[in-house]
């Protein structure tokens, strides 16, 4: 089982010295974007999304909360998590609350199916889908909670060549919880569960580079309060990822679809 994490908040805290709501944005970008590419990935999905204040959203697999927050803020648009992990999901509305942003995002700890709400204005997800084993009803799902012509963007990591990447990684501690697919798989998956394509990306080479700037800025000791501090064997998962990018064994595809009419 992986995201056995607890209390992290209080970890959070002493990670950075500080209060939460004395933490610099910076700061919080650092600790609450789980995924490769930090806040710079949620702005490649952006333009696809077709926000404006008063759009309502739905972030499927929310983690602490970073990419949904940073989407509020610049958009003014209002973004709801859903997750299933207790302890992130409690984590993600304690950061919310600090930042102020309380009216405007909100998180259910919930699979995909066990949400009811429907008729979102657009929707997404980053690095989720590499722990669903059934793909199609988790695509299915997602596709009954947005309006027709919703546009959805993923973000997602897919297998590549060479055989699978060695855990732990961040998705998976032992790699029982992963289920990696590839790309061209991923994408017809999307669509067949009620979604056109509208764009299909290999951000691979953009990760990779992102992993070694990353590597030299946590060197030069930029940063101390970082997301793999805050993780169960953190260094290593993110280790192991970087290594898969650039062995090819994963690869990173950012996507945008379009809601197909039911
Ligand atoms: C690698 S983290 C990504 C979090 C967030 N999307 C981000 O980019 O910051 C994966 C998240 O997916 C959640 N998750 C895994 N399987 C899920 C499912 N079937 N439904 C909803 N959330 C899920 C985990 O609890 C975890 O918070």
């Amino acid at each position: 089982m992986t995201y056995t994490e607890t209390d992290l908040v209080a970890t959070m805290e002493r990670l950075a010295g500080a209060d939460l709501a004395a933490l610099t944005q910076q700061q919080r970008d650092w600790l609450d974007q789980f995924h490769a590419g930090g806040p710079e990935a949620v702005d490649r999905l952006l333009p696809g999304l077709r926000l404006a204040a008063g759009s309502t959203v739905l972030d499927i697999g929310s983690g602490l909360g970073g990419p949904a927050r940073q989407i509020a803020r610049s958009t003014g648009a209002t973004v709801v998590g859903v997750d299933i992990t207790p302890a992130y999901v409690e984590a993600a509305q304690e950061l919310t609350d600090a930042a102020g942003l309380a009216e405007r995002v909100r998180f259910f700890c919930s699979d995909i199916a066990g949400y009811d709400q429907d008729g979102f204005d657009a929707g997404y997800t980053m690095h989720v889908q590499m722990n669903v084993e059934d793909k199609k009803a988790f695509f299915a799902g997602i596709a009954h909670r947005l309006r027709p012509g919703a546009p959805f963007a993923t973000f997602e990591v897919c297998l590549g060549a060479g055989g699978r990447p060695a855990p732990p990684l961040p998705w998976s501690l032992d790699g029982s919880d992963s289920f990696l697919i590839a790309a061209d798989e991923l994408r017809d998956t999307i669509r067949a569960a009620g979604f056109e394509p509208v764009e299909w990306v290999d951000e691979t080479e953009w990760v990779r580079q992102w992993f070694e700037d990353l590597g030299k800025r946590l060197a030069s000791g930029e940063a101390r309060a970082t997301l793999p501090a805050l993780l169960a064997d953190g260094p290593m998962r993110m280790l192991n990822y970087a290594v898969a990018v650039s062995e090819g064994t994963v690869t990173v595809h950012r996507g945008l679809f379009l809601r197909t009419a039911a």
